[in-house]
């Protein structure tokens, strides 16, 4: 443990405590902590990343967590996109009391984030799934925003009153974002056509699904919902839901409820009622039933929820070390901070996993490691960038020995009293 004494050292020598004095927050319902709520639903499936731009997509990934990043008001409440889109995913338990008209969403043109936005109009949006999202321009349910990158500085600039980002955290955000796939599905084939492992009963469905609406010919589902096309023809309609929307994609949809802009349907059976009586289709009961049983099709996954494992906290903590690399060499200051505070909090997490008396050793080395960070970001601010790297380089090798004094820690081998 010859690392960790020079790594106690350095810290010591740098230390001091932070002072929060801040406001109270927001009544925020529900918000993932780094722990057992990630366990709610499916993870999406992240696309492989180019190895030269791996540091970029950590430091996305770290900004995703960083309610920093976004204005005072989501700062003091702990709202992160990571919030309201878990692991890329939706949140359906989401409610601030005052701006949700349900759970799973809010009025982001509310005062409560940023005065300038508030449009005087009670517009409850329900939470998208990113699923997928570099495929589904344009952006917002509305899709009115043609980019990705605009489309999330508006988030950070005009929904949260945050401050402007500098070009590496859009850079940043966009390398992360555009990684967020959609679940596998064996029950679809990479054309959107069901496979054999679907259901009698889906399969009626699929055909309904195709087949032009009675008194309109040229439309059916499949004409704004392609199926080769993940579902979507990048237009916007009017569906009957008071408005111009963007045709939303239909896979994954099967643990996305509510349904709509607004979540005013709370099942698929409501959605497919709704467009039942919208367009006059006269489907008979069965029918409607085929056509759900289809759509669960297309929506599902065949992944069960993912259990969080402590190698995936792990290797998320080496990531965000690697973020911190990438904006320590770039010197921006505000990004550094920015990325300390999330790795902190990593830190702060795991620590908890360790509660035993046994297990001191382990929480002792944790927080050294969180003290090493907290004077590398006044390292930072005082842009003492020699310091920083210093510290820095302690601090890389501290965690990468992170996982051999965790795992030992874990069956007792070091550190049994
Ligand atoms: C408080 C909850 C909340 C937070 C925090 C949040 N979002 Fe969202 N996000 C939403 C809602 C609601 C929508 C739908 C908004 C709309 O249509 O106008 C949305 C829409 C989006 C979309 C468009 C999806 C689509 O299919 O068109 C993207 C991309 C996105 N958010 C990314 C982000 C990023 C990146 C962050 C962090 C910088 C973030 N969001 C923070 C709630 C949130
Ligand atoms: C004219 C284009 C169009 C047609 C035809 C159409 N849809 Fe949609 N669909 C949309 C749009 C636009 C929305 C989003 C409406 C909103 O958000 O208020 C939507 C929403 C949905 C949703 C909710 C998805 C979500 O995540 O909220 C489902 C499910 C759906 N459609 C299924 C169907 C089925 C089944 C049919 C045929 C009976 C159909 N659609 C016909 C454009 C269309």
């Amino acid at each position: 443990m010859r690392l960790s004494a020079a790594f106690f050292a350095i810290v010591v020598a740098c230390g001091g405590a932070p002072a929060w004095a801040e406001p109270p927050p927001l009544a925020v319902k529900w918000r993932p902590t780094s722990a057992a709520p990630e366990l709610a639903r499916p993870r999406l499936w992240l696309r492989p990343v180019e190895p030269t731009g791996e540091a970029r997509s950590a430091l996305g990934e770290a900004l995703f967590r960083a309610p920093e990043l976004l204005g005072a008001v989501a700062r003091r409440s702990g709202l992160s996109c990571q919030a309201c889109h878990i692991n890329g995913g939706n949140n359906a338990k989401f409610y601030i009391a005052g701006i949700s008209a349900g759970a799973g969403g809010l009025d982001l043109s509310s005062a409560v984030f940023n005065p300038l936005a508030d449009d005087g109009v009670a517009n409850h949006r329900d939470i998208p799934s990113l699923a997928g999202i570099a495929d589904t321009a344009p952006y917002g349910r509305d899709g009115t925003v043609r980019t990705l990158r605009d489309f999330t500085r508006q988030v950070i600039v005009h929904e949260f009153a945050g401050a402007e980002p500098p070009a590496l955290a859009l850079d940043a955000l966009g390398a992360y974002l555009i990684r967020f796939g959609f679940l596998p599905n064996p029950r679809l084939d990479a054309s959107g056509q069901l496979t054999n492992l679907a259901k009698g009963s889906a399969r009626r469905g699929q055909t309904l699904f195709t087949r032009p609406f009675p008194g309109q010919l040229k439309l059916s589902c499949a004409t704004c919902h392609a199926p080769d096309r993940a579902f979507i023809d990048q237009r916007q309609h009017d569906v009957g839901t008071t408005g111009l929307f963007d045709t939303p994609t239909l896979l994954g949809i099967a643990s996305t409820a509510p349904y709509f802009h607004d979540g005013r349907a709370q099942s698929l059976k409501a959605v497919v009622g709704h467009f039942d009586r919208h367009y006059k289709l006269s489907l008979s009961p069965e029918e409607q039933s085929d056509l759900i049983d289809y759509l669960l099709a297309v929506g599902g996954t065949n992944r069960g929820e993912d259990p969080v494992k402590r190698g995936d906290e792990l290797a998320r903590v080496d990531r965000f070390g690697r973020a911190l690399d990438l904006v320590i060499a770039e010197r921006n200051v505000e990004l550094s901070e920015i990325v300390v505070g999330v790795l902190r909090r990593e830190l702060g997490a795991l620590n908890e996993r360790f509660p035993l008396p046994q297990q001191k050793p382990a929480r002792d080395y944790l927080r050294a490691i969180s003290r090493g960070l907290q004077s590398l970001g006044e390292a930072s601010e005082r842009r003492a960038w020699e310091d920083a790297e210093a510290i820095l380089e302690a601090t890389r090798q501290a965690l990468s020995s992170l996982g051999d004094v965790l795992n030992l820690n874990a069956v007792g081998a070091l550190f049994a009293p």
